[in-house]
């Protein structure tokens, strides 16, 4: 099987850098075209910079890394400092990157990408708010058609809401950029809380990736020990939910995940439960079916994956 084409669009973020390391420790399943970056779970300045040092503490310095939008389509930012820290990757030393940032615009770059590529060829992973795909599908619709599937983290169904009661943060913060992409007629694996919920950074997997002593590790490490403190007193879990990798881990191992063909719509109107995005799972609706849904994953599984994919960063160093 040849390595899928993959743009990862996200905002860094301990969980974003977790799914990048993976990516890019996977050459033979994702080949990275490019990393773009918008504003979620820290301001923009923050999430480029974020990505551009994961790429160095992955040893990929010539991976090609965009800055997006610096706010939602229609509203005003909103960040998640309480969760991630003031630099999105709390728990390891930020550094001045020697991964440059490139000057095209992300928004640019996915449009560019998707229109010099065949139809049905580019696979995105988004991990933050929606924000720079809604926007390039805005500028260009005819791009949509050259994407294969985008394989999203976002939403929630059975486990309600982590930022408000009944929405997940990604979804909330851009609510009008979700709604166009998940309707924009290609195919969607989406994974939301309820299955994100499953993969926690116990002790245990936690030792496990400690074991592996490469530089790669020891970030990972530093990251998820910091990112862990928020969730496991907010959810009394061992650990946290490894949300974003999930995305990655599904282009390694589609079947680790259990999913079903749903109708999901987001909430855009609603100040009560703006961001909530309504799943027909049991197809009660007439909607269409727009959205794989993600329920269930083979957490043990994930984590054997994670820890084998990071041990190759001892190999390389
Ligand atoms: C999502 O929001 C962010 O805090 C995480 O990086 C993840 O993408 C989880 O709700
Ligand atoms: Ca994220």
């Amino acid at each position: 099987m040849t390595a899928a084409k993959v743009i990862l669009d996200c905002d860094p973020g301990q969980d974003d850098a977790v799914a990048l390391l993976l990516a890019l420790a996977s050459p033979e399943d994702i080949d990275i075209l490019g990393i773009t970056t918008v504003a979620g779970n820290v301001p923009l300045g923050l999430t480029q910079r974020n990505a551009r040092m994961i790429c160095d503490i992955a040893k990929h310095v010539d991976t090609a890394v965009y800055a997006g939008c610096d706010r939602p389509l229609f509203r005003e930012p909103t960040t998640a400092e309480h969760v991630h820290g003031e630099t999105g990757v709390n728990g390891i030393d930020v550094f001045e990157p020697e991964t440059p940032l490139r000057e095209t615009h992300a928004v640019d770059y996915i449009v560019e990408t998707l229109r010099a590529a065949e139809k049905d060829s580019i696979t995105l992973v988004p991990t933050g708010p929606l924000t720079n795909i809604a926007a390039a599908f805005q500028r260009d619709p005819g791009v949509v058609e050259h994407v294969r599937r985008i394989v999203l983290m976002g939403g929630a169904m059975r486990e309600g809401g982590n930022y408000t009661p009944s929405a997940e943060f990604n979804i909330y913060v851009d609510p009008e950029a979700a709604d166009i992409v998940f309707n924009c007629g290609r195919p969607i694996i989406a994974f939301g809380l309820d299955v994100t919920h499953q993969v926690l950074t116990t002790r245990e997997r936690l030792a496990a990736i400690t074991a592996l002593n490469n530089p790669v590790s020891e970030a990972v490490v530093g990251m998820l020990d910091f990112f862990d403190r928020f969730d496991a007193e907010k959810y009394s879990s061992e650990g946290a939910p490894l949300h974003d990798a999930c995305t990655v881990m599904y282009l390694l191992r589609e079947s680790l995940f259990e999913s079903r063909h749903c109708n999901v719509a987001v909430e855009t109107q609603s100040e009560l439960t703006l961001g909530h995005t309504t799943v027909d799972f049991w197809h009660v609706s007439q909607r269409p079916r727009n959205v794989q849904w993600v329920h269930k994953v083979d957490a043990d599984g994930f984590y054997q994956l994670l820890v084998e994919r990071l041990s190759r960063y001892g190999d390389s160093q």
